[in-house]
C-alpha cells in the first residue's frame, strides 16, 4: 500500500530561482513522477509570508500567481498534486494555537533558521510575536495532514525537528493522535544550496544573486557570463581551482554526461573537463558558455510553458481553489481528532 503522505510549501514573496529548482522544486516532479505517495501537497504559505512582510501584503498577494505559475511549468501536475493556498486552510491557525502551548519562547529563540533570519531582518529588538512563532505555524501545515514526509531545504531542518518535538509532545499529553515526518533532502550536496551567481553562500533575492526560472536566454546568458569563478585563474593557461568555483558548482548541480555530447564533444564528462581546467589551458569563456548551454537546454522548456500558462491566470486560480477545498477536508479531519483528544469536543 501507498503510505507516504508528502507535504512541502514555499513562502509566495517572489519567483522562484535555480537554487529552489535543484534544491527541492526538481525533486518534488521526481516524487510525483514516481508516483509512490498517497497524498501529495504542495502549500503557497501565504500566511507565513506575512509573518515578515505584514506591511507589504500585495506583494504576497502578487507572488502567488508567480508562485503558481513556476510549479506548473517545472512539471508539477495538479491531477497529481495537490496545490493550496495557506490562508484558505483556517484549520491551520486553530492547530497552531492549541500548538503554541507545547513551545516554549526560549525554544523558539534557539531555532537556527529563526535565529538567522531575525538577524537578517533586523527584528533584534522587536521581534514580531507572529514571526518567532511561525515555525509553530509550519509544525501546524505538515501536522494537519499527517504528511509522512517533507521534501525541503537544508534551512529547514530545525523546523521539521521543531514540528517533531511538539507531535511528541502532543502526543504525550493528549493521546497518539499526530504523525512525525521524516525530512528530505536533495542527495546531491551541491543541489542543498546553491551559491549565488557572486559566489556569495546563498542565491537570494535580497543579494540579487539570482537566476529566475522565469529569466529570458539573454539575461541568462548575461548572468552566466558575469559569474564569479576561481579569481586567481587569470590566463587560459593558468591552473584553475574547480572547489569553490560558482561555475564548476552550478555545472555539479545541473550538468549530466549527455550535455557534453549535445554541447561540448571536448570531453567525456564533468570530471574530464574538471581536471583539465585544474592542470590549466582552458578558459573561463568556455566552461561559461557551456554552463550557459546547460542552464538554457533545462529552462527553455520551463520558460515556454511559463509563457502559456501565464496567459490563462483564471485558469491558475481555479486550480488553486480546487486544491485549497481538498486540502481543506483533509485539514478538518486531522483537526476533529486533534479537538477530540483535547476533549474540545462538548457537543
Ligand atoms: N518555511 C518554508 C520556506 O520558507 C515554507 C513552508 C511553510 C513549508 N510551511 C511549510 C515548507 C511546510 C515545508 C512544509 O521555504
Amino acid at each position: 500500500m501507498k503510505k507516504e503522505i508528502i507535504l512541502t510549501g514555499d513562502r509566495p514573496t517572489g519567483k522562484l530561482h535555480l537554487g529552489h529548482y535543484v534544491g527541492s522544486l526538481r525533486e518534488r516532479v521526481k516524487l510525483q513522477e514516481d508516483g509512490n505517495y498517497k497524498d501529495l501537497l504542495i502549500m503557497i504559505a501565504d500566511m507565513q509570508a506575512l509573518t515578515d512582510n505584514a506591511s507589504n501584503p500585495q506583494k504576497i498577494r502578487n507572488s502567488i500567481l508567480e508562485l503558481a505559475l513556476d510549479y506548473f511549468s517545472c512539471g508539477i501536475d495538479p491531477s497529481k498534486t495537490t496545490v493550496f493556498i495557506q490562508s484558505q486552510v483556517p484549520e491551520l491557525c486553530e492547530l497552531t494555537f492549541y500548538y503554541m502551548n507545547l513551545v516554549t519562547v526560549a525554544r523558539l529563540m534557539r531555532n537556527p533558521t529563526v535565529k538567522s533570519e531575525i538577524q537578517m531582518r533586523n527584528f533584534e529588538k522587536s521581534i514580531p510575536s507572529g514571526f518567532l512563532n511561525y515555525p509553530v505555524s509550519q509544525a501546524a501545515d505538515i501536522t494537519a495532514f499527517k504528511a509522512t514526509c517533507v521534501p525541503v531545504g537544508e534551512d529547514q531542518i530545525p523546523m521539521l525537528e521543531q514540528t517533531n518535538e511538539i507531535v511528541r509532545k502532543f502526543n504525550a499529553l493528549y493521546g497518539e493522535v499526530l504523525v512525525e515526518p521524516k525530512v528530505l533532502l536533495s542527495k546531491n550536496k551541491f543541489c542543498l544550496r546553491l551559491p549565488g551567481t557572486d559566489g556569495k553562500a546563498k542565491m537570494s533575492k535580497s543579494l540579487g544573486n539570482c537566476v529566475y526560472l522565469s529569466d529570458s536566454k539573454e539575461i541568462l546568458k548575461e548572468k552566466v557570463m558575469n559569474m564569479f569563478t576561481d579569481p586567481g585563474h587569470i590566463k587560459v593557461s593558468d591552473p584553475g581551482k574547480v572547489e569553490g568555483n560558482t561555475v564548476f558548482t552550478y555545472l555539479r548541480a545541473f550538468c549530466e554526461d549527455d550535455h557534453f555530447s549535445m554541447f561540448l564533444p571536448d570531453y567525456k564528462n564533468l570530471c574530464e573537463m574538471e581536471e583539465h581546467y585544474k592542470k590549466g589551458g582552458l578558459g573561463d569563456i568556455k566552461v561559461k558558455k557551456f554552463l550557459f548551454e546547460v542552464l538554457d537546454y533545462t529552462l527553455a522548456p520551463i520558460r515556454k510553458k511559463r509563457q502559456e500558462f501565464s496567459k490563462n491566470p483564471e485558469k491558475i486560480y481555479e486550480i488553486l481553489q480546487e486544491g485549497s477545498k481538498k486540502a481543506r477536508i483533509l485539514a478538518q479531519r486531522t483537526l476533529n481528532d486533534v479537538r477530540h483528544a483535547i476533549g474540545l469536543d462538548y457537543f
